[in-house]
C-alpha cells in the first residue's frame, strides 16, 4: 500500500475559464483543481497551505463521499469537525481509504468550492466489477459544471439581500473540465472578456474501444443533463455505489452527484457532440449572458481509412460540424424536465443489500426563502434551524468535551430558536446511538429541487416523488407500501423533487458528528444544514491534533467565524 504525498497550496488568481475573466480560488493554480488517483487500502497525506491572505478567509478541505470510519476529524467541515485553516497556515489531511470509486474533494468553507476549489478522486480496487484494462480500455475524467463570472461571496450578499428576492443567483455558463465557450457581445462590458477561438477540451473516440467516463457535477446550484449524440451510456456506477448496467442516452446529474458510464465507441460517425445542458426550468430567472449549454466535439481517431476525413477536418474544420446527432438512435428515453434524479427503481447495486428495518424515524423539512424578521433577508432551514455554528467550538470537540459551546462567543441564531442539547449556535443536531438505523422523511414544500448529501455514510433511498401542485406532494403513511425494499439504490447525494419528498435510510454505524445538507451551494451556505452525532461517546479523540485545536483558538481569539 502506497502513502501519497500531496502539496496543495490554495491562492486566489485571476483566470478566463471560458473567456470571461475573474478572481478564482485554486489549488496550486488548477481548474479544476488536481485529480488524485489512488488505490484502495493507499493512504493520503494531503498538505494544505492556505495562502488566501488577500482575502483573509480560512480554507478546509472535504473528501465527498469518503465515510472517513473512526476519522472523523478528517471529514473537513468548519463548525462540525474543526475549524477553518486560517490564512497564511497550514493543516495536513491523513486519512486511508478504505473505499473505491468516483469521488470529489472540495473546500467545505464560505463560497470557495464555487469559486474554483475543487476536484475529483478516483480510488481503484481489483475486486470493483468494471476493471480497466479487463472491461474498458480508457477512462476518462468528466467535471460538469455551472460558472459564476461574479465571485461567490459578491453573489451570496446579493442572495440574502431584499433584491434578490429570495431567487438564487444563475450561473452565467456551464463547463466542462473547466472549459466553455461565451459570447463576448453578450456580457456585460464590467467583465472583461477574451474574443478568439475558446479553449475547449478535446476527446477522443477510437473506434472499438469502450471508455468508462466518470461523471461529476460539481455545480454550486445547476442540475446538468450529460449525453454524448449517437452513443448509449452504459450506467455501472452511481456515487461510488456499483449498479447492474443501465443504459440511457442522457443523464440527469445533481450537484454533488457522479456516475461511471461504459460508453462503446461504435458510432458510424467521425465526431459527434458531447453535451452538458443545465436544466434552466429550475432556474427563476435568467441574468443576461447567461448560457446554459455546452457542446464539445468528440472525434473519432486513428483509423486508416479515415486519413483523409481527418486531414478535410484539420483544413475545414469550422465549416464541418459533427454530424451525428441525439437522435439518430434514440427517440424513447427522455430526460424529466424537472429537476429529479434518474428513477430509482431502474438503478440495482450490484452487491445487493435490502433496506434494514428502522430504529428511529424523523421528519425534515428543508426550506428557502423565509424572511427573517430579525435579518429581513432569505435564510435556509432545516426544521426552522438555520445552520450558524458557535465560532472556535466546532461541534466534534464538543463531543469530545474539548471545549464548552457555551464558553465560546455567542452568534446570533437566525431562528429564535435555541438548540435545546448542548451544541451551540442556532444548529439541528441530532443524536444517534452507535448501529442505529436512521429512517428519514424529507419533505421538500420549496419550489425547487434539494440535492441533500450525508457525511459519513451512504443510505438507501426507498422512494422519491415528485409533485407539481403545491400543499398536496407530501409524505403519507400509506406510501409504505410503495418501498423499494429488496435492494435499493445506496448513493451519497439524494435530489428531493420540488414540492414532494424522499424517504432514506441508513445505519449509524460511524462514531462522528455528521453533516447532513442541500449540496446547492447557495442553500448550504444560507444555512440548510443539520448534523447526526452518532455514538457520541465512542468518538475516537485520536484525530483530533493540537494544530486543530490551535485553529480555533485563533478562531475563538479573533471572536469572528473564519468559516
Ligand atoms: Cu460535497 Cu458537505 O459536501
Ligand atoms: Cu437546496
Amino acid at each position: 500500500n502506497k502513502t501519497h504525498h500531496i502539496n496543495w497550496c490554495v491562492r486566489s488568481e485571476a483566470v478566463a475559464p471560458d473567456g470571461v475573466m475573474r478572481e478564482m480560488v485554486l489549488v496550486n493554480g488548477e481548474f479544476p483543481g488536481p485529480t488524485i488517483r489512488a488505490k484502495r487500502g493507499d493512504v493520503l497525506k494531503i498538505h494544505v497551505q492556505n495562502d488566501l491572505a488577500a482575502f483573509n478567509q480560512s480554507t478546509s478541505i472535504h473528501f465527498h463521499g469518503l465515510f472517513q470510519r473512526g476519522m472523523n476529524a478528517m471529514d473537513g467541515v468548519p463548525g462540525v469537525t474543526q475549524c477553518g485553516i486560517p490564512a497564511g497556515e497550514d493543516f495536513c489531511y491523513v486519512f486511508d481509504l478504505t473505499q473505491s470509486g468516483t469521488f470529489w474533494w472540495h473546500s467545505h468553507s464560505r463560497l470557495q468550492r464555487i469559486d474554483g476549489m475543487f476536484g475529483g478522486l478516483i480510488v481503484y480496487d481489483p475486486e470493483e466489477a468494471y476493471v480497466l484494462g479487463r472491461d474498458y480500455d480508457e477512462e476518462i475524467f468528466i467535471v460538469l459544471h455551472d460558472h459564476y463570472y461574479d465571485l461567490g461571496d459578491a453573489n451570496m450578499n446579493w442572495y440574502l439581500s431584499k433584491e434578490s428576492a429570495g431567487f438564487e443567483p444563475v450561473p452565467n455558463n456551464v463547463l466542462i473540465n473547466g472549459q466553455g465557450v461565451t459570447e463576448c457581445d453578450r456580457i456585460p462590458n464590467r467583465y472583461s472578456c477574451k474574443r478568439g477561438r475558446p479553449r475547449l477540451p478535446k476527446f477522443q473516440f477510437e473506434r472499438g474501444r469502450k471508455y468508462r467516463l466518470r461523471i461529476l457535477n460539481a455545480s454550486a446550484f445547476a442540475e446538468i443533463d450529460f449525453s454524448i449524440d449517437d452513443h448509449v451510456l452504459n450506467i455501472i456506477e452511481v456515487d461510488s455505489t456499483e449498479v447492474e448496467e443501465f443504459s440511457m442516452h442522457s443523464i440527469a446529474i445533481s450537484p454533488g452527484q457522479r456516475y461511471s458510464v461504459i460508453v462503446e465507441a461504435d458510432s458510424n460517425f467521425e465526431s459527434v457532440y458531447m453535451r452538458a445542458n443545465m436544466q434552466n426550468t429550475c432556474f427563476q430567472y435568467r441574468p443576461y449572458g447567461y448560457r446554459s449549454d455546452l457542446s464539445i466535439v468528440v472525434e473519432y481517431s486513428s483509423s486508416l481509412t479515415t486519413a483523409f476525413t481527418q486531414m478535410a477536418r484539420l483544413l475545414f474544420r469550422r465549416w464541418m460540424p459533427p454530424t451525428g446527432t441525439l437522435s439518430s438512435r434514440w427517440s424513447d428515453v427522455l430526460p424529466p424536465d424537472e429537476c429529479v434524479d434518474l428513477d430509482v427503481v431502474s438503478l440495482k447495486p450490484k452487491i445487493a443489500v435490502p433496506a434494514p428495518e428502522p430504529d428511529v424515524r424523523y421528519v425534515i423539512s428543508p426550506k428557502t426563502m423565509q424572511f427573517d424578521r430579525m435579518h429581513l433577508a432569505p435564510f435556509a432551514f432545516v426544521n426552522r434551524t438555520s445552520f450558524l455554528p458557535a465560532i472556535g467550538a466546532p461541534n466534534l470537540h464538543v463531543a469530545l468535551g474539548l471545549v464548552n459551546a457555551s464558553d465560546t462567543v455567542p452568534v446570533p441564531t437566525v431562528s429564535g430558536r435555541q438548540n435545546t442539547a448542548h451544541w451551540g449556535g442556532d444548529q439541528l443536531v441530532t443524536e444517534i446511538p452507535l448501529g442505529n438505523v436512521v429512517e428519514l422523511i424529507i419533505n421538500n414544500d420549496d419550489d425547487s429541487a434539494h440535492p441533500f448529501h450525508l457525511h459519513g455514510h451512504d443510505f438507501a433511498i426507498l422512494r422519491v416523488y415528485a409533485e407539481t401542485k403545491a400543499g398536496i406532494g407530501k409524505w403519507r403513511p400509506e406510501y409504505v407500501s410503495s418501498y423499494v425494499l429488496d435492494n435499493p439504490l445506496r448513493r451519497d447525494v439524494v435530489t428531493i423533487p420540488k414540492l414532494g419528498h424522499a424517504v432514506i435510510r441508513f445505519r449509524a454505524d460511524n462514531p462522528g458528528v455528521w453533516a447532513f445538507h442541500c449540496h446547492i451551494s447557495w442553500h448550504l451556505a444560507a444555512g440548510m444544514m443539520m448534523q447526526f452525532a452518532v455514538g457520541v461517546s465512542t468518538i475516537d479523540h485520536s484525530g483530533v491534533t493540537n494544530q486543530m485545536l490551535e485553529h480555533c483558538a485563533m478562531e475563538r481569539d479573533l471572536g469572528t467565524k473564519l468559516l
